[in-house]
């Protein structure tokens, strides 16, 4: 019997407190997990304006000194217990820095926080602080597990300690470095021997995301594909070099997920329920509803014709602009249907909704944030559309597979690991469950959708697809052994 680990969460959001991406998915499900394999936990998080204001049950834990930008915070940690959350939360209360409306990152103009280099190098060593117990809780960790640039600081500041615990940073998105220059990393009196190449040093600047690469004893990222991806120039974001150098301690375990949450034989946002053996009526009843809530007529024989989604961030990263350039093309070849939910850059919104008034029977739009939604498009759409450019692991595909939608994605990161594309070999062997195509344009796009559309016109092969992708599990059983391995120092996996 191997003794218990206690594992500290260190990340900047959480389903369901706060999300703006899969990173708040994957922070609630991956702990889950290890606590269900024996890992005793606590997540460090920012507390938030939206986080306090869902708690109730909170208590303060105690006060910590911690220096800003030439400035000294006095921090309140707290601690909350929640009813989705089956260990404590510590809370990092610090009101002139996380007592702010809307998004974690971003002002309401979409701009960053101009203080968010002060924000989370106040979040990390509050964090780092509690790794070491300093509020005597008698709760020391064996692990600090932290997650993206914003907790990048962690492991740098572990590093200066002289009997740290373990800690393993994990990449959920190269994409975002968090970059501050270097009248920032002064004001903030970070220690100046960082201040090398081979430390945060970053083109002039400072990116705390290196730093987490370069101080972590290891590193994970969320998709074998996109960590093999990430150590060349083209997906590496200018740190290829740094993370070929940490080859050695660089690991790529694919994201599970919340297979409760999503799941459509229980899911209580589904207008009817369904499952691999019992598909029907339930899945088309939630492709009447879905429709009908975008005002699109859904009478029974318009119900046949293909309905095509998409969730997702409205970004450069998700392919938006190829979806844009191919819609008119889809709008007159095909008498296919499209629903998207989403926000981001205005432009695509612009885009997006401007399409919706000119074809309202055609293309549905809803900008904005709706997790209910989210679920019911994963439902009732026939298909889901991810031409992500990078996809570090995404969950959708996952959870459009579940729902029996199959998913056409790019060959990239965790799409090119979870999505096998609908080859008649492929099918033979009962494992084709989607539409792959590799190469990054609208044009190749189009035919993957063509593809897909001709085999939803057969509907055996059609229901033999989806069948495969509901059957599969993407639960997180293996890669929280994958974890728990990491933190045993008994992981072992070639790159
Ligand atoms: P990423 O984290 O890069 O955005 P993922 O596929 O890993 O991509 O996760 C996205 C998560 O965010 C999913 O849970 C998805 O359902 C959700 N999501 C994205 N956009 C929206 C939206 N507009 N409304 C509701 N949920 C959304
Ligand atoms: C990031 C990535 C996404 C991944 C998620 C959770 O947001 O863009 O691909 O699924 O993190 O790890």
């Amino acid at each position: 019997m191997q003794a218990t680990k206690r594992v500290l969460f260190v990340a900047s959001e959480a389903y369901p407190l706060m999300k703006t991406g899969g990173l708040g998915d994957v922070i609630h499900s991956l702990p889950h997990a290890l606590r269900r394999i024996g890992a005793d936990l606590r997540l460090v998080l920012p507390g938030y304006r939206a986080v306090l204001a869902q708690l109730d049950s909170v208590r303060i834990l105690g006060w910590l000194d911690v220096p800003g930008a030439k400035r000294v915070h006095v921090v309140r940690i707290l601690e909350a217990y929640h009813a989705d959350f089956a260990f404590p939360i510590w809370l990092v209360d610090c009101p002139i820095l996380f007592d702010r409306p809307g998004n974690p990152y971003m002002n309401p103009d979409g701009r960053d926080w101009p203080d968010n280099a002060e924000r989370f190098t106040v979040f990390a060593r509050a964090a780092t602080e509690l790794a070491q117990d300093v509020l005597g809780m008698n709760w020391l960790p064996d692990v600090v597990h932290a997650n993206d640039w914003q907790t990048g600081l962690v492991p740098a500041l572990l590093g200066e300690l002289d009997h740290a615990p373990q800690c393993v940073f994990t990449i959920h998105n190269m994409a975002f470095g968090g970059h501050f220059s270097l009248a920032q990393f002064n004001s903030l009196g970070l220690p100046r021997h960082w201040w090398t190449v081979e430390g945060v040093e970053f083109y002039g600047g400072f990116s705390m995301l290196k730093a987490g690469i370069v101080y972590a004893d290891e590193v994970t990222t969320v998709s074998p594909t996109y960590a093999r991806e990430i150590c060349t120039a083209e997906f590496g974001c200018g740190l290829q070099g740094v993370l070929q150098i940490s080859r050695h301690k660089l690991h790529g375990i694919l994201n599970g997920i919340d297979e409760t949450a999503w799941n459509p034989a229980i899911d209580p946002y589904l207008s009817a329920h369904y499952s691999a053996g019992r598909r029907q009526p339930g899945k088309v009843l939630n492709k009447q509803t879905l429709l009908r809530r975008f005002g699109m007529v859904a009478g029974e024989t318009l119900l046949e014709i293909p309905l095509i989604g998409m969730v997702s961030r409205l970004v450069e990263q998700k392919g938006v602009d190829m979806v844009l350039a191919a819609l008119p093309h889809w709008l007159e070849h095909t008498d296919a249907r499209f629903v998207f939910l989403g926000s981001g850059n205005e432009e695509y919104e612009h885009q997006l909704r401007m399409f919706a008034a000119q074809y309202p029977q055609r293309i549905g739009v809803f900008i904005g944030y709706d997790e209910s939604l989210a679920h019911m498009v994963e439902a009732g759409a026939d298909m889901f559309l991810m031409p992500s450019r990078f996809e570090p692991c995404g969950l959708n595909q996952m959870y459009s597979l579940r729902y029996g939608t199959p998913p056409i994605v790019y060959r990239t990161g965790g799409l090119a690991d979870t999505v096998v594309d609908a080859t008649p070999g492929f099918l033979e062997q009962g494992i084709a469950n989607g539409f792959v195509f590799d190469e990054p344009s609208s044009e190749a796009l189009i035919v993957a959708v063509n593809r897909a559309l001709a085999w939803y016109a057969q509907p055996r092969l059609w229901q033999a697809l989806l069948r495969a992708g509901m059957k599969q599990s993407f639960g997180w059983e293996h890669s929280a052994q994958a974890y728990l391995a990491l933190y045993r120092g008994q992981y072992h996996a070639a790159l």
